[in-house]
């Protein structure tokens, strides 16, 4: 029995998250409505928090790619690429991503999560260095320290923090990977990749780059922020996930370096687990036709963007530093920020609830995702409720 006392910690976790009234971490959407709306506890609510960023769950081509899919090919794959064989279409995916990022390279994972694992630990090992923005998602420290390499982080977005890492390694920052991401997260604010691309040429070391938040976001075609700032293809390895603009699950990695496609061989995240269902391939795929073929979705996500930034900000909030489609609302105490999600939710406003150790700087937020789906009207509807705050 004394290895389930541990659970004692989290019990206590779970009591204060439910204290004041709906726990944040247990939201049941009963019935989902649209890609910005649905029933939460019996009432109609907005959804602010969900990094749908094109609108394109129920987007008709989508939906439809992924029920032929499952029509054609069944529901899911049973295992996993290495073992069991890939379905022409994951191969086809690669192709794709490989085409949109304009990269010689693509791979696919079962998540995003899995992509940053599978990759990581293929790619640094026990006496390799990596040098991480101190702001990187969970799933890049996982992969680190999953590798066995020696972790050192950086001042968030901080480049002179960066070079001072880099200096002290010397030679050995030949065998070193820097890591950061495109738009970060929580805060919604992007790398100086332009300026970290010059660093780690420099210095002779390689850089990865997770787009999750920014595909289909940033850059002149949606390929995120490396392509915004005209260093697509200086970036050694890009990855990301479907679960976000593409509105699927599954992740992936691009790169210029042909050693991408021998990652299959030695990552076990690729290999011991099942690959993606072909309904899950299918909607990606089209999901991926649509953002390439309608800028307007990226336009209207930005106009969106825009306005709850500046709608929040009128109100004298402080938010994250950069207009992003992801608007956080900080708060200083824990405890302001539970209930004020709570009451948010209460007038039908679901946003995500980040505290620490979740969210950067030991404050809390209270994170918004905007959708290009979003309405004017709902857009309105969230800054009222924050205003009655
Ligand atoms: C920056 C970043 N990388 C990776 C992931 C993992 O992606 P997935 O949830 O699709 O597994 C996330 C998920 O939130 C993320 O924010």
């Amino acid at each position: 029995m004394a290895l389930l006392e541990k659970f004692a910690s989290a019990a206590a976790i779970r009591d204060k998250l439910g204290a004041g009234g709906q726990d944040p971490t247990h939201v049941v959407i009963d019935q989902i409505i649209s890609p910005t709306e649905g029933l939460v506890g019996g009432r109609h609510t907005i959804l602010a928090g969900t990094n749908n960023y094109l609108g394109l769950t129920f987007d008709p081509a989508c939906v439809a790619a992924g029920q032929r899919a499952l029509e054609e090919q069944g529901t899911g794959t049973t295992g996993s690429r290495m073992a069991n064989g890939s379905f022409a279409t994951h191969a086809a995916l690669e192709r794709d991503l490989a085409d949109f990022f304009q990269l010689p390279y693509g791979m696919v994972f079962s998540t995003g999560y899995a992509a940053n694992l599978g990759t990581l630990t293929a790619l640094v090992k026990p006496g390799d260095t990596v040098l991480l923005d101190a702001d990187c998602h969970a799933s890049l420290y996982d992969g680190c320290q999953m590798s066995g390499a020696t972790i050192y982080r950086f001042r968030h977005n901080d480049l002179a923090s960066l070079e001072k890492r880099l200096q002290r390694l010397g030679e050995m920052a030949e065998n070193c990977l820097v890591i950061t991401e495109g738009m970060f997260s929580v805060l919604g604010d992007t790398a100086p990749l332009a300026k970290i691309v010059e660093l780690k040429n420099r210095y002779g070391a390689l850089l990865l780059v997770d787009e999750a938040h920014s595909l289909g976001v940033y850059g002149e075609s949606g390929c995120g922020v490396a392509q915004a700032e005209g260093v697509l293809g200086e970036v050694d390895f890009v990855v990301g996930t479907f679960s976000k603009s593409l509105g699927a699950m599954g992740g992936f990695c691009v790169s210029p370096h042909p050693e991408l496609d021998l990652i299959r061989y030695v990552s076990r995240p690729f290999i011991f687990t099942a690959s993606s269902s072909p309904s899950i391939i299918a909607s990606t795929r089209e999901a991926l036709r649509q953002l390439r073929a309608r800028p307007e979705l990226r336009e209207t996500l930005w106009r969106n963007a825009n306005r709850l930034y500046e709608g929040l900000q009128a109100l004298g909030l402080h938010l994250g530093p950069e207009v992003s489609p992801v608007v956080a609302v900080r708060l200083n105490k824990k405890e302001d920020a539970l209930s004020s999600w709570n009451r948010l939710l209460k007038a039908g406003i679901y946003t995500n609830l980040m505290i620490p150790p979740a969210s950067p700087d030991g404050f809390s937020y209270l994170r918004c995702s905007v959708s290009a789906a979003h309405t004017p009207e709902q857009l309105e509807e969230i800054i009222s409720a924050f205003a009655r705050l």
